[in-house]
This record gives structure tokens, C-alpha cells and sequence, in this order.
């Protein structure tokens, strides 16, 4: 997938274990993660979001990982997020429209879905930025 626009993309892991694969038919916890996403998105038409699913995202200590990003954007990088649960569902599928929302994306923890605001593991600015949260650096910067 090559994106042609800002749109946001929502990336989910799919290789994330969750511990629980021996009773769910040996799928892993990223996977039942993506599909009760599909499952609730099956009423949504015009979805302002895509969807990826990535194997992998160096996020294994903390699964299920997900991610929100976008070319002029903030990017967000979530864990410890649980596919059983529903307000760990609809966090995610409440994220995109508050993201487009917000300045470069940028989501203080208290404007994101509550259970959002501990599950976070990184937030980076996009390449080009006018955040006050960012300063670029020089050599006699850093002396
Ligand atoms: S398997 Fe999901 S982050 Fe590595």
C-alpha cells in the first residue's frame, strides 16, 4: 500500500500473541485484534482511516500493538491493548476522527479515548513540524 494523501493509516499488528492463542484455534492476539476492528467496521461506510496490518512492529513485549499515522502527522504507537475487550475496540476506531482533528494529529493523553492514554509507547513528530514540542538541533546546539 502506497499512501497518495494524508490520510491517516491505522497499522495493527497481526503477529502479536496475546497468550491466549491456545483457546482462540492458535490465532494470534493481533489477528483477533484487526478482525473485531472489521467486525465493528462492518456498519462504517466512507471510513476517513485505512487499515494495515503489519507483522511485527518491535512492540512484542507489549501486544497487541497498533499505531496512527499519517504523512503530516504525529505518530502514535499503542501496546498492552487486549482484542476481548470492547472500549479497547472502540478506542481505536474513536482515534482516527480525533486525530484529523487535532493540529499535526497532536493528542494530549487527556484528548485521547481513555484507554489510550496509559497504552501509549511513542509518539513522533512528523519530518516537518511547527509543534513548539520540537527544536531543531545544530552542533553548537548540543555543545
Ligand atoms: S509481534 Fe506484534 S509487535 Fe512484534
Amino acid at each position: 500500500m502506497i499512501p497518495n494523501s494524508n490520510r491517516p493509516i491505522l497499522s495493527i499488528c497481526l503477529t502479536c500473541r496475546d497468550n491466549r492463542e491456545s483457546e482462540k484455534n492458535d490465532i494470534r492476539g493481533g489477528s483477533r485484534l484487526a478482525q473485531a476492528l472489521f467486525d465493528r467496521l462492518e456498519s462504517h461506510k466512507d471510513l476517513p482511516f485505512d487499515l494495515r496490518g503489519v507483522s511485527c512492529m518491535s512492540q512484542c513485549k507489549r501486544p497487541c500493538a497498533a499505531a496512527i499515522s499519517s504523512r503530516d502527522r504525529f505518530s502514535y504507537m499503542f501496546g498492552d491493548l487486549d482484542p476481548e475487550k470492547t472500549d479497547n475496540i472502540d478506542a481505536l476506531l474513536e482515534l482516527p476522527a480525533l486525530y484529523i482533528a487535532a493540529s499535526e494529529g497532536f493528542l494530549r493523553r487527556r484528548e485521547r479515548p481513555l484507554p489510550l492514554q496509559s497504552r501509549i509507547v511513542a509518539r513522533i513528530p512528523p519530518s516537518i513540524s511547527s509543534s513548539t514540542l520540537v527544536t531543531p538541533l545544530r552542533m553548537e546546539t548540543v555543545k
